[in-house]
C-alpha cells in the first residue's frame, strides 16, 4: 500500500514533484555521476508512506518514513547499506535512525544520528521540511535529530556504495554527510578528523586526535578520565607517533590498512583489496579492525590496536582488577562485590563500610601479589620499609590500599583503586585494607608466587582528575585554535596544581621510568657503527642475519637484521617492546631495536657459546661434548624459558621456532632461548590462533601446522619433545635415526621408544659418546616427557608439567632463584 500515489520502482525523481505519472520525472542516471541507486528528492508535502516494498525502492515525493511503517528508507546502489529504523532490540519500542550492513548476520550498524535518544516505534518519522532540512522527529513532534540543512526545495539525501548518507544541494554540492559525524566505526575512505571522533557505545572509550596531534584512546569514565594508547609510559616519539603533522586525519583504505597522520598504521591481517571492512570503537575499550566474510555474513577482527586487554583503562570498572588468564579476566580484590553482577563498567563495591574513628587495630591487609592501582597516589614514599608504608596507610582513613615496591622501598598509598592489574611482572605487590571482621571470608592468594624480573615495570600512567560534567570536545577544540601557547600555560598550571591537590610527585614518575629505561630504540646509525657495518656475521636465520656488536657503553650485543618484516612500523613496534619487557634467565634478553625507513633490526644480549645444535651434533667439537648433567641442566632451562613464555609473564608468547638452533649457552652451559617473539603475537582472549603463513622449522614442527588446524602453545611443546630426544641420542632425530644398524623413520623410532619405555629396559639410545656416563632415571624422564610432548596435541603436557617432572630430578638444589 503506498500513500502519495508513488510508483514502487522510481528511481529518481524530480525535487519539488508530486506528480503521479510513475516515469515522467526519472533524471537519467547518465546524468548524475554519482553512485548511488535511491536518492530523495525533497518534497514540500511530507506525506506518511508506507511501504513493505523492496529496498530498491527509492522514496519519491512522499519523503517521510514513518518508523512503523517500514524499516528502510534508502540502500545503497550495491545494496551494501541500509539506512532507516532500526530497532534497538527484540521487545523493545525503541528505534534508531540509523545506517547498516543490509547482509552481514547482525546487520551491524555503522552509524546512527540519534544516539542515546532512541524514538518510540509508533508515529516518528524522518523527513524533509522546506528548508531542506533532514529532521528526526518523535511521536509527539519533538525534533531529536535533524542535518542542519538549508538549501531549499531541491535538496536530495543519498546512500552511497561506500556507506556515506550524503544531502546535496539542487547544485549537486554535497552540504551535509554521515562521514562527517561518525559514531563508533569507521568505513573505508571516511576520514577522521580533528572535528571527529569515534566513540563506543557505552560512551566510555574514545578514540580522537589529542592536541599534540597524536591519535589516541581515552578512557571517559563518570569519575575520571585517562589516556590508555598509545601507552602512556612512553612520549610520542617512543610511541613510534609524531606530534608534528597537525593535519590529523587517519583513514582507513580499501587495502585495509589504517593510516593516521601520526604515523600510526595498522595493517589487515588478510590485507587486500575487495574485502569489506571497517574500524570501531569497541565497547571493551579496544579499537579493532574487522572483515566481513562474504559468505557467512559474519566479521573476522583482523587487526587491534591493544595486544593486551589490560591496559585498556576502565575495563574493570572502579575497584576492578584485570587479571589475564586465558584471556583477560576482571576480579574484585578481596572484601569487594562486583557492583552491577551483569557490567563491568560499574566495577566493585566494598563491602564494608569505614568510619574514621575505627582504632588502627580494626584493619589488616591482604596481598595482591604483583598487583597494583595506577594512579591516584595519596602518598609517594622512597626508600622505606614495608613497615612503615602499611603504617602510612593505617594512619589515613582515606588510604584504600597500598603498592610496596621492595627493590627501591617505594610505597604509593592509595585514595582511590582505578585501573587495577595484576601484572606477573610488575616488581610490587599491592595490599588492600580491610576491616579485620571481614578478611574472614576472602581469599587473599590469587596468584602463584612466581618470580618474575623486577627489571620490568609499568610506569605512571597519566591520569588527570576530571570534574563531575562531561568533558566539553568542542571547548577544547576552539580553545587549542585560538590559544595555543596560553592554553599550554593553563595544562602546565593545571598539572601543577593537579599535582599538589593530588600529592602526585615527579620523584614517583621518575621511580617508575628507571626501571624501564633498559630497553631502548637505536637508531639505524648507532647500529651501524656498533658493528662495523655489518662485518662480523655470527648466524644466518629464516627470520634475519645476526652480527656482533659493541655499543657505546662497551656491551657486546647481537644485532639481528631482519629481512622479512610484514609489519608496519606500528605493529612493529607494539610487538617488540612486549618482547623487550620478557625477561627471564633462560630466554635471551632483548635490549633494543631500530624501526627507521625499511630497517628493523633487533638488539639481543650476546650470548658466549654457539647454539645447542653445534655441540649435539658436530663431529670436530669432541672435545667440547656434552656432559650429562650438562645435558639435563639445558633440557630444565629450556623448558623454563618456554615454560615462562607460555604462562608465567607474558603467557600469549608461542615460539613457534623451537629447535637447538635456537637454544643458545652461555659459557655456564645454562640454555637461553633465542628467537622468540618473532611469530605473530597470539592474543589471549582467543585461545587458539592461525598464522598467515608457516613458520617452524620441517622436523621440529607438529602435525598441526600441515593439518592447517589452529596453532597454540602445544606446538612449541611437540617441538620441545623432538629436541628432548636430541639432546638425550646426539643425534638429528627429526629426520629419522639408525639405531642398532637398523634405519627407521621418525614415527617407527617413536614406536620403538614406547616399546622400551614398556619394557623399563635399557636405554641403549642415550649417546654412545657419553660411553655409559649418565643418569639413568633423569635419561628415562627425559624420553617419557619427550615421548608424551608428541601426542595428538591434546595429551601433550603443558610446559609447566614438565618442568615440574623434570625437576623431580634434578639432582643439582641450587636454583634458589627461579623455583617455580
Ligand atoms: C544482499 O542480499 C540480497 C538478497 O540475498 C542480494 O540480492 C544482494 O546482492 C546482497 N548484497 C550484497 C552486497 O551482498
Ligand atoms: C601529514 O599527514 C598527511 C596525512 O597522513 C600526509 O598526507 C602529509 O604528507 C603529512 N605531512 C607531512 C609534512 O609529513
Amino acid at each position: 500500500m503506498i500513500e502519495g500515489a508513488e510508483p514502487p520502482h522510481g528511481l529518481h525523481r524530480r525535487a519539488g514533484s508530486i506528480s503521479s505519472r510513475p516515469h515522467s520525472n526519472q533524471i537519467s542516471m547518465a546524468t548524475n555521476k554519482h553512485l548511488f541507486l535511491s536518492s530523495i528528492f525533497l518534497s514540500f508535502l511530507s506525506v506518511p508512506l508506507c511501504s513493505r516494498a523492496s529496498p530498491w525502492q527509492a522514496r519519491g515525493s512522499g519523503t517521510s518514513l514513518r518508523v512503523d511503517h517500514g524499516e528502510i528508507f534508502l540502500v545503497s546502489l550495491d545494496t551494501t547499506f541500509s539506512c532507516g529504523f532500526y530497532s534497538s532490540g527484540e521487545g523493545t519500542n525503541a528505534y534508531y535512525f540509523s545506517i547498516w550492513f543490509t547482509n552481514t548476520t547482525d546487520r551491524t550498524v555503522v552509524w546512527t544520528a540519534n544516539r542515546g535518544s532512541p524514538v518510540n516505534g509508533h508515529g516518528s518519522k524522518i523527513s524533509f521540511n522546506r528548508e531542506g532540512n533532514l529532521l528526526l522527529t518523535d511521536v509527539n513532534g519533538s525534533t531529536v535529530w535533524e542535518s542542519k540543512t538549508k538549501w531549499g526545495k531541491r535538496t536530495t539525501v543519498a546512500l552511497l556504495n561506500s556507506g556515506n548518507l550524503v544531502i546535496r544541494a539542487s547544485t549537486d554540492q554535497v552540504v551535509w554527510q554521515s562521514f562527517d559525524s561518525p559514531t563508533d566505526t569507521l568505513l573505508p575512505s571516511q576520514n577522521l578528523t580533528r572535528e571527529t571522533k569515534l566513540v563506543s557505545p557505552s560512551g566510555y572509550h574514545n578514540l580522537y586526535f589529542d592536541n599534540d596531534n597524536v591519535l589516541r584512546l581515552l578512557y571517559n569514565g563518570p569519575e575520571i578520565t585517562s589516556i590508555y594508547w598509545p601507552s602512556p609510559d612512553y612520549n610520542a616519539l617512543q610511541n613510534g607517533r609524531t606530534r608534528f603533522n597537525s593535519s590529523k586525519i587517519a583513514v582507513l583504505d580499501s587495502e585495509g590498512v589504517f593510516r593516521s597522520s601520526d604515523g600510526f598504521k595498522m595493517t589487515a591481517s588478510d590485507s587486500g583489496s575487495g574485502i569489506k571492512r571497517r574500524i570501531t570503537m569497541d565497547n571493551d575499550g579496544n579499537l579493532r579492525m574487522y572483515s566481513l566474510n562474504a559468505v557467512n555474513g559474519n566479521w573476522t577482527v583482523t587487526g587491534e590496536a591493544l595486544l593486551q586487554m589490560c591496559y585498556v583503562h576502565g575495563l574493570c570498572g572502579k575497584n576492578g582488577i584485570c587479571e589475564y588468564s586465558q584471556g583477560f579476566r576482571c576480579n574484585c580484590p578481596p572484601g569487594y562485590e562486583m557492583t552491577d553482577p551483569k557490567n563491568w563498567d560499574k566495577g566493585c563495591s566494598p563491602t564494608f563500610s569505614v568510619n574514621c574513628g575505627q582504632p588502627r587495630e580494626d584493619f589488616t591487609f591482604i596481598k595482591i601479589a604483583h598487583g597494583d592501582f595506577y594512579g591516584f597516589d595519596l602518598t609517594s614514599n622512597k626508600s622505606i620499609s614495608f613497615e612503615e608504608c602499611k603504617q602510612i596507610c593505617l594512619d589515613s582513613c582515606l588510604c584504600l590500599s597500598f603498592t610496596y615496591k621492595a627493590g627501591g622501598g617505594l610505597c604509593y598509598t592509595k585514595d582511590r583503586l582505578y585501573n587495577g592489574q595484576v601484572y606477573p611482572y610488575f616488581p610490587g605487590d599491592n595490599y588492600i585494607k580491610l576491616p579485620k571482621k571481614v578478611t574472614s571470608t576472602s581469599s587473599a592468594s590469587r596468584h602463584s608466587s612466581l618470580t618474575c624480573s623486577p627489571k620490568n615495570a609499568k610506569v605512571m600512567l597519566v591520569l588527570y582528575m576530571k570534574n563531575s560534567d562531561n568533558i566539553n570536545w568542542l571547548y577544547f577544540y576552539i580553545f587549542a585554535a585560538i590559544l595555543g601557547a596560553v592554553e599550554l600555560l593553563f595544562i602546565m598550571t593545571g598539572w601543577y596544581f593537579l599535582f599538589k591537590m593530588h600529592s602526585i610527585p615527579k620523584s614517583m614518575e621518575e621511580g617508575y621510568k628507571m626501571v624501564t629505561s633498559q630497553f631502548r630504540r637505536f637508531t639505524y646509525r648507532e647500529l651501524v657503527e656498533a658493528t662495523g657495518k655489518f662485518k662480523e656475521e655470527l648466524g644466518k636465520g629464516g627470520s634475519g642475519t645476526v652480527f656482533r656488536g659493541i655499543l657505546g657503553d662497551k656491551k657486546v650485543v647481537a644485532i639481528k637484521k631482519l629481512t622479512d618484516v610484514r609489519h608496519g612500523e606500528e605493529e612493529f613496534w607494539a610487538e617488540v617492546t612486549l618482547i623487550g619487557r620478557i625477561n627471564h634467565i633462560n630466554l635471551v634478553r632483548m635490549w633494543g631495536f631500530c624501526s627507521e625507513g625499511k630497517h628493523r633490526l633487533l638488539v639481543y644480549e650476546y650470548v658466549e657459546n654457539e647454539s645447542l645444535d653445534k655441540y649435539l651434533f658436530s663431529d670436530r667439537r669432541t672435545e667440547t661434548l656434552l656432559s650429562w648433567s650438562q645435558r639435563f641442566k639445558i633440557a630444565l632451562g629450556a623448558a623454563r624459558g618456554l615454560a615462562y613464555l607460555h604462562h608465567e609473564c607474558l603467557e600469549w608468547v608461542v615460539h613457534c621456532d623451537v629447535k637447538p638452533e635456537n637454544i643458545l649457552l652461555t659459557r655456564d652451559f645454562e640454555a637461553k632461548i633465542a628467537d622468540f617473539g618473532l611469530s605473530k603475537l597470539s592474543k589471549r582472549d582467543n585461545p587458539s590462533f592461525s598464522f598467515t603463513h608457516m613458520r617452524g622449522t620441517m622436523g621440529y614442527m607438529a602435525p598441526e601446522w600441515a593439518l592447517n588446524l589452529p596453532i597454540n602453545a602445544k606446538v612449541d611443546v611437540y617441538s620441545y619433545g623432538v629436541v628432548l630426544l636430541e639432546i638425550v641420542t646426539g643425534k638429528r632425530v627429526s629426520s629419522g635415526i639408525i639405531i642398532d644398524g637398523i634405519e627407521m623413520d621418525f614415527m617407527q623410532f617413536l614406536q620403538e621408544l614406547k616399546q622400551m619405555l614398556a619394557r623399563g629396559g635399557d636405554l641403549d639410545i642415550v649417546d654412545a659418546r657419553l660411553k655409559g656416563h649418565f643418569n639413568h632415571e633423569q635419561a628415562t624422564v627425559m624420553v617419557q616427557i619427550a615421548v608424551s610432548c608428541l601426542e595428538e596435541r591434546g595429551k601433550r603436557p603443558t610446559m609447566d608439567q614438565i618442568v615440574k617432572d623434570l625437576m623431580v630430578y634434578d639432582d643439582e638444589d641450587n636454583h634458589p632463584a627461579y623455583v617455580l
